[in-house]
């Protein structure tokens, strides 16, 4: 049975369920992944961080030269929203391209214009802890821009899927970038600590927001480069991520660290966050 009927959906501006939305072949998301994406997280119907969501998708679409209507976007996706009200935990996906070619080619010649495609999905959140797989990071150097150009987050987070991970944690220059679809955090040595952003990482919005959570609660949070090192004495690590929220990792399959039950900075942490969250809707 296809869920995929009752998952609203929207292409080029016309609502319709996800299923019936039909796209050419010769999408430039299709043949180049020339193309750009948000995951906006929806919390009872309303979306969390949704300004910060369309600021980075802005400059997403700067960095491809994409130019296009950004209120019509956030038009669309709050519409999307609406179908996914009654819902405790969703999300909008929605995606961009630069267009439709008439023919490929890798050098557009001509105008196109950009493409537009999202749906509104359910999710369920869950903080129970997860293993994950340390991978190189062999993905190419804008990891920065979020585009659908995925495929080194994909083969890395398969390879952990197929060795029964759920996530995978990249490693590059024996440093630690972040996961296959999340920002990654650390307690070590009583002290909360993240990679800094270079242009390896995405600049995730959870992890902004939860930064900004613990510092409201004068936490401080370390952003500097984490050495692999690190994960000898860490107590825990976890992720973060629209989709995820905030999650722990409970061990590594190809490594020995474990997650510290009794870390009590990683609790606060945890703690500080859902009561951001709380507060947001309070003021949104
Ligand atoms: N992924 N790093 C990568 C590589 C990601 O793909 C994501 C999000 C993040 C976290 O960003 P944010 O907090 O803004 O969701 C970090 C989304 C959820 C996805 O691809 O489905």
């Amino acid at each position: 049975i296809s869920m995929s009927n009752s998952i609203q959906g929207v292409y080029q501006g016309s609502f319709m369920p996800l299923n019936e939305i039909r796209v050419s072949p010769l999408s430039r998301a299709y043949t180049f992944s020339d193309s750009i994406y948000e995951v906006i997280p929806y919390y009872s119907g309303k979306p969390l961080c949704l300004d910060e969501h369309i600021d980075r998708f802005k400059l997403s679409a700067d960095f491809l030269k994409i130019d296009l209507d950004f209120s019509v976007v956030r038009k669309e996706i709050e519409q999307l929203g609406r179908s996914v009200e009654n819902h405790t935990n969703a999300y909008v996906y929605y995606q961009i391209s630069r267009g439709v070619d008439s023919v490929r080619s890798h050098i557009v010649k001509e105008k196109l214009i950009p493409e537009r495609f999202g749906y509104a999905g359910e999710v369920t959140l869950s903080t129970d802890p997860i293993i994950a797989k340390l991978n190189q990071d062999n993905r190419w150097a804008h990891c920065n821009i979020k585009t659908t150009s995925l495929l080194g987050n994909v083969l890395n987070m398969n390879d952990a899927y197929s060795d029964g991970c759920n996530e995978t944690i990249l490693i590059r220059d024996n440093k630690i970038v972040e996961g296959g679809a999340c920002n990654i955090f650390m307690t070590y040595e009583n002290q909360i600590y993240t990679p800094s952003l270079e242009e390896n990482i995405l600049p995730g919005v959870t992890r902004e927001f939860f930064i900004s959570s613990l510092q409201k609660r004068n936490i401080n949070v370390k952003q500097v480069d984490c050495p692999v090192s690190f994960l000898d004495s860490v107590s825990t690590i976890w992720f973060t991520s629209s989709t995820r929220g905030v999650q722990p990792i409970k061990s590594i399959l190809n490594h020995g660290y474990e997650m510290d039950p009794n870390d009590a900075l990683f609790r606060n942490a945890k703690e500080a966050f859902t009561n951001s969250i709380r507060d947001y809707f309070q003021d949104h």
